[in-house]
C-alpha cells in the first residue's frame, strides 16, 4: 500500500524567506509520526501544505493518494486537521461546538460519533458546559474530538500539546494511542522531545531541512548506546555546521 504522505523535493518560500528547503518525507498508514523541530524549522508550514491550505512552489505533496490542493473537497471529509492556534467557539457548548465542525465537513448523522468521541475523551458530563468554560487539556481534548467527528482517516495535528500541563499531555497521548488503534493515520508536530520518543517514527526538521528520520531508538542507536533524541538532533546539527 502507498504511504499516507509524500513530500517530495517540497520547497515553500513566504517572500525572501525559504521556509522549507527541499524537503522529503514519507508517512506510512498507520503510523503515528512526528514532525519535530524548533519555532521556525518549519513544521506549520509543512502541516499546511500536507492540508491543501498552501501550494509547494517546488516539488510534490501526496496525500492519501491525492494532490490535497486540487483535491480539497475529498480531502475535507478524509482529513482532520487541527491548526496551532485552535479555534473553539468559547460560546458555545461542547455539544454545539462538536456539531458546528460536523457541519463544516458535511456531515449530517453525527450523533452516535459524537457519543462516541465524548465518551472516550470523558467529556461526556460537561457536555453543555461553554467551551471558554473548560480547562486548557478539555479545551484540547474538545479540540481534538472536533477534528475526528467525521471519522477521517487522517489527522493532522500541528503542536496540539503546547503549553498544556503535563497531566493533561499525558491523557492527551493516551487519547491519541486509542485512535492509532483505531487504525488512524496520526501526524503531529512537538517540540517536545518526549513527546518525539513516543512516536512510531519521526522526522527531525531544522530551518526547513530534514536533519534526521526514522524510528526513534534507531536514530538514537546510530549515535550511541546511551544517546537521546536531543543528542542525535545536537549531533547531526555540528555535523551539518561543518559541512560546506
Ligand atoms: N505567513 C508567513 N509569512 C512570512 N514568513 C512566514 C510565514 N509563515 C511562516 N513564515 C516563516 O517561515 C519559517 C517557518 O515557519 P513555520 O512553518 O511556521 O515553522 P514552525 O511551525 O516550525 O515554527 C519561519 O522562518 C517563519 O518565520
Ligand atoms: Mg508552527
Amino acid at each position: 500500500m502507498s504511504a499516507a504522505i509524500e513530500l517530495t523535493g517540497v520547497t515553500k518560500r513566504y517572500g525572501a524567506t525559504e521556509a522549507l528547503k527541499g524537503l522529503t518525507m514519507a508517512v506510512d498508514r498507520g503510523e503515528m509520526f512526528g514532525l519535530i523541530g524548533a519555532d521556525g524549522a518549519g513544521k506549520t508550514t509543512a502541516i499546511r501544505l500536507m492540508g491543501g491550505l498552501l501550494r509547494p512552489d517546488a516539488g510534490s505533496v501526496r496525500v492519501l493518494d491525492r494532490d490535497p490542493a486540487r483535491d480539497h473537497r475529498w480531502m475535507t471529509e478524509r482529513v482532520g486537521y487541527l491548526s496551532q492556534r485552535f479555534s473553539l467557539y468559547g460560546d458555545l457548548t461542547i455539544d454545539e461546538n462538536i456539531a458546528f465542525f460536523a457541519e463544516i465537513h458535511g456531515v449530517s448523522r453525527y450523533h452516535q460519533r459524537r457519543d462516541q468521541l465524548l465518551d472516550i475523551t470523558q467529556l461526556a458530563p460537561f457536555r453543555t458546559r461553554r467551551a471558554d468554560q473548560l480547562s486548557g487539556g478539555m479545551k484540547q481534548k474538545l479540540a481534538l474530538a472536533c477534528t475526528l467527528v467525521h471519522e477521517p482517516d487522517l489527522i493532522l495535528l500541528d503542536e496540539p500539546t503546547t503549553g498544556v500541563d503535563p497531566i493533561s499531555r499525558r491523557e492527551f497521548w493516551k487519547l491519541l494511542s486509542e485512535f492509532l488503534a483505531q487504525g488512524i493515520t496520526i501526524l503531529m508536530s512537538t517540540t517536545y522531545m518526549d513527546e518525539a520518543e513516543r512516536c512510531t517514527r519521526v522526522a527531525l526538521l531544522h530551518e526547513g531541512r530534514l536533519l534526521a528520520g526514522g524510528e526513534p531508538s534507531r536514530l538514537r542507536a546510530s549515535l550511541r548506546a546511551d544517546a537521546s533524541l536531543e543528542d542525535v538532533f545536537v549531533a547531526r546539527l555540528a555535523t551539518k555546521d561543518t559541512t560546506p
